[in-house]
């Protein structure tokens, strides 16, 4: 792998709901880049686990099923909010990856070893393909650690529950907010802590919290940093 492969790739990572994908989605159509948002690839498994009668501690029979089925991320066909559709096995399952039930051990299914390898290669031959805005935990430290620009995204634990618990209530799925504080509180511990691939901003990642910054002001923040990397033009259009 060529140290300028990956200059096209911009690698945003940062903590469960600190506004990554949203951000991402609204940095890559302007940049027109394609955006791949590898939670999905983790929760889809966990959705196929749970189907399937997995355990989540079961790290031999996950990269088994994560090695026998098909996960595909396509532009979104439907305008319902989506970013991409996620297709496991040719069935859409956008939503329900985003499910509570998923939401509970998706952090567990994602800490083993093995389970990350089997899907890292697919992370990587995607990274390659062509401009990307690539969002995860360790995309700047583990996937790509040769991407043009890294962005590490943070927001306090209470205003990352509040959007999270907004979101969810949205889709009318009825959870308290203290419950989802919680469940980010009991994720952000087991994803910064894991032995494998822990959350952390990479050495040379930019660090931009969102605490009381709109949307539109993350983006503009995003959208200059990339763009002073490629020395005030696009890279990623060029
Ligand atoms: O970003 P998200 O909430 O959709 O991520 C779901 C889970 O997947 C989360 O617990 C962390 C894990 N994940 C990961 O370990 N590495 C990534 N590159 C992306 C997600």
């Amino acid at each position: 792998m060529s140290a300028d492969q990956h200059r096209h790739v911009v690698a945003i990572d940062g903590p469960a709901a600190a506004g990554k994908s949203t951000v991402a989605r609204m940095l890559a159509e302007g940049l027109h880049a394609l955006l791949f948002d590898t939670g999905s690839l983790y929760r889809a498994l966990t959705l196929a686990s749970i189907r399937a009668g997995i355990e989540p501690g079961d790290e031999l029979a996950l990269v088994s099923l994560a090695l026998r089925m098909d996960i595909d991320l396509a532009p979104p066909t439907i305008a319902d909010g989506r970013l991409a559709d996620v297709l496991l096995d040719g069935e859409d399952v956008t939503w329900l990856i985003r499910s509570p039930e998923v939401d509970a051990i998706v952090s567990k299914v994602s800490g083993h070893r093995k389970v990350r390898d089997a899907l890292l290669v697919h992370q990587r031959r995607i990274a390659a393909a062509g401009p990307v805005v690539m969002v995860g935990r360790d995309i700047g430290t583990v996937v790509v650690p040769d991407a043009g620009v890294k962005i590490f995204l943070d927001a306090s634990d209470v205003e990352r529950a509040r959007r999270r618990h907004a979101e969810l209530q949205a889709r009318g799925e009825q959870v308290s907010l203290d419950w989802v504080l919680d469940d980010i509180r009991r994720r952000d511990e087991i994803d910064s802590t894991r032995a494998v691939a822990p959350l952390r901003a990479a050495e040379d990642a930019v660090r931009v919290s969102t605490d009381g910054l709109t949307i539109d002001e993350v983006v503009d923040v995003l959208d200059g940093i990339v763009r002073a990397h490629w020395g005030g033009q696009s890279g990623l259009t060029a």
